[in-house]
């Protein structure tokens, strides 16, 4: 049975980069949803000078020129931007090596045959349950047969990879591991099992929701194989490990919260309002809003650099763990 604690994380291995190879662009902080973990409820207020597209696409263009290899659009709610089928396209132009985006699932039906003909190659679901009421619940309203038909209509068009993400909450979704596994391999998803994080409104229900992935990964060992948790290479902070019956299916785990893996981080992420943040956790930044709108790659890219200075040291720094994650908005920089 895999365990965590004995986990020899490749990561571990590693310096924190010295510049960002993948960054994450949060479009909006607009969520047509209102997760218990993520905001306290869906009137909680919304940023007023988000990029417009002209600036969104320099923005781009100068993350590119800084060296960054791999985009992830976020939001929010990212499909509810106008600009996300053109931020696509503007990467996939530019030659942007891995294109990815973080969505709930509510707009797919219409965005998902747009999104991929722009050159998005993969594409994660928030996914926290297969129970019509259970879902509701957990996203204050969302209906759970829009998202099932989005999904069925990204699987229909054909990313490279789609991806489930479930936030683990304790006493609500904990019991259907089983059946979110079995539903992701039946389709072809990679289920992706999430801590919740004290991280926003994940700050007030940790310590009663929380449920650690060793945890998770004990329920699930009947299915798994007992090899260790890894991490991919080239790839978020999620660990998998291979069905015990088919090595092609796995299951990932996010230890946000039980294993911080700030060591060898080299993500950056954009929020919004444009401001580049070198870590989810604090809200501490460098604006690239006036670069961009100002149509200027190459600041930017000088932006970047300068960003990156304030990652804090991965040696000591514990992640969402940290104090100053209770005050961060979800929302604004997207997970
Ligand atoms: P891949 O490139 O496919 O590995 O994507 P990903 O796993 O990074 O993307 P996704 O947006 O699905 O992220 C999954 C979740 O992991 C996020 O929603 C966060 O909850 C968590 N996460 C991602 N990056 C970080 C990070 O830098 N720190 C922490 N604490 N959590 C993160
Ligand atoms: N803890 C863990 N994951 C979170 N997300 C948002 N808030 C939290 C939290 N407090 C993740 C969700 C979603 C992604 C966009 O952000 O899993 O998939």
């Amino acid at each position: 049975m895999p365990i965590l604690g004995e986990l020899e994380r490749a990561a571990s291995a590693e310096v924190t980069a010295t510049s960002p190879a993948s960054v994450r662009i949060s479009l909006t902080d607009r969520c047509d949803l209102a997760c218990v973990y993520c905001r306290p409820s869906r009137s909680d207020g919304y940023l007023d000078d988000r990029l417009d597209e002209p600036a969104l696409h320099t923005l781009i263009e100068g993350l590119l020129l800084a060296g960054v290899r791999r985009l992830r659009f976020t939001g929010g709610e990212p499909l509810l931007s106008p600009h996300v089928v053109g931020a696509v396209a503007r990467a996939a132009e530019l030659g942007a090596e891995d294109i990815a985006l973080t969505t709930n699932g509510t707009r797919l039906t219409k965005l998902a045959r747009p999104l991929r003909a722009a050159g998005l190659k993969r594409l994660t679901l928030s996914l926290d349950s297969l129970d019509p009421l259970r879902f509701e619940r957990i996203t204050r309203g969302g209906k759970l047969e829009r998202v099932l038909d989005g999904l069925a209509e990204a699987r229909a068009v054909g990313f490279d990879e789609i991806k489930l993400n479930t936030v683990v909450l304790r006493g609500e979704n904990d019991d259907e591991l089983e059946r979110i596994t079995l539903f992701a391999w039946k389709h072809g998803l990679v289920p992706r099992f999430i801590e919740v994080m004290p991280i926003a409104e994940g700050a007030r229900i940790v310590a009663e929701r929380l449920v650690p992935a060793a945890e998770i990964l004990e329920r699930l060992a009947p299915w798994l194989s007992a090899a260790r948790p890894a991490v991919d290479p080239e790839r978020g902070p999620a660990k998998y490990v291979a069905s015990r019956h088919d090595p092609k299916l796995r299951v990932g785990v996010i230890t946000g919260t039980t294993d911080t893996f700030c060591k060898g981080c080299d993500r950056l992420r954009v929020s919004a309002t444009g401001v580049l943040r070198p870590c989810l956790a604090t809200d501490r930044g460098v604006g690239a809003a006036t670069a961009a709108r100002a149509g200027d790659p190459a600041l930017i890219a000088r932006t970047v650099a300068e960003a990156w200075k304030l990652k804090p040291d991965g040696d000591v720094w514990r992640g969402c763990t940290e104090p100053t994650a209770g005050d961060v908005s979800m929302r604004a920089i997207g997970g």
